[in-house]
């Protein structure tokens, strides 16, 4: 089993990089926050990738056409589970452990807590099975900092609504689902209040995007 290996190895080193995660539902403003934090830490220096999930290598972007499909509407949950820890385990080995390994800051536009978010509270499956599955396909990759935006949810849909492109197979979810995945986020952010910190995403972007620098500038080393 050679990537559990390179993952124990890469425990014992993780003293490198950091490894940032921002979650929260649609239209919340990951990737508006990612990018404005990407953009200010390389301007002081730090060599920075922004990637994102589902997705991040060409296996794992092809595993995010077939999830986010909206033709692919008979998709079983588990089928969405066992696919998205797919192109988890892919995005870890082939991008998130090297940059990591090599020193860089890792910002990435979702990451596990998503699938517990969104198959977990969303679509209800057992909570302990995408735990379960979260630790195999992360294996001690753990971000160091995990923020969510939070948001009501119709706000979050006006916003994405702005991008002017048909919805895929995801954001085709009733609101009830969103509110339900909302939910998810506020919970994991209690269960782990060290690593998960939770920002109003209701206020203007650079009001965000200082309380961001703040909490990444305590952790850089
Ligand atoms: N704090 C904010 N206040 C108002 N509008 C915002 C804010 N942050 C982002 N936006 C706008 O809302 C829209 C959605 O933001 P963004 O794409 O960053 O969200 P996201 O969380 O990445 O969404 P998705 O999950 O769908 O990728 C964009 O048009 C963006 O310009
Ligand atoms: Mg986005």
């Amino acid at each position: 089993m050679p990537r559990r290996i390179q993952n124990s190895e890469f425990r014992i080193q993780n003293s490198k990089g950091l490894f940032v995660t921002f979650e929260g539902i649609e239209g919340c403003g990951k990737t508006t926050q990612a990018t404005l934090l990407a953009k200010w830490l390389k301007s002081r220096g730090h060599r920075v990738i922004v990637t994102r999930e589902p997705g991040g290598t060409p296996i794992a972007e092809k595993i995010r056409k077939v999830l986010l499909d909206s033709k692919n509407h008979s998709m079983a949950p588990l089928t969405e589970l066992l696919l998205l820890q797919a192109s988890r385990a892919q995005h870890l080995a082939q991008v998130i452990i090297p940059a990591l390994k090599a020193g860089k800051i890792v910002i990435c536009d979702r990451f596990a807590d998503s699938s517990t978010a969104y198959q977990g509270y969303g679509r209800g499956m057992a909570l302990e099975m995408v735990k379960q599955l979260n630790q195999i396909a992360v294996d001690g990759c753990w971000p160091r900092l995990t923020l969510v935006f939070d948001l009501p949810v119709e706000k979050g849909f006006a916003r994405a609504a702005k991008r002017k492109r048909a919805l895929d197979r995801m954001e085709q979810q009733q609101i009830a689902f969103h509110r339900k995945v909302r939910r998810g986020f506020l919970a994991i952010a209690k269960a782990d209040p060290a690593r998960v910190k939770v920002l109003d995403g209701s206020f203007p972007p650079d009001v965000i995007q200082a309380a961001v620098r703040q909490l990444v500038s305590v952790r850089l080393k």
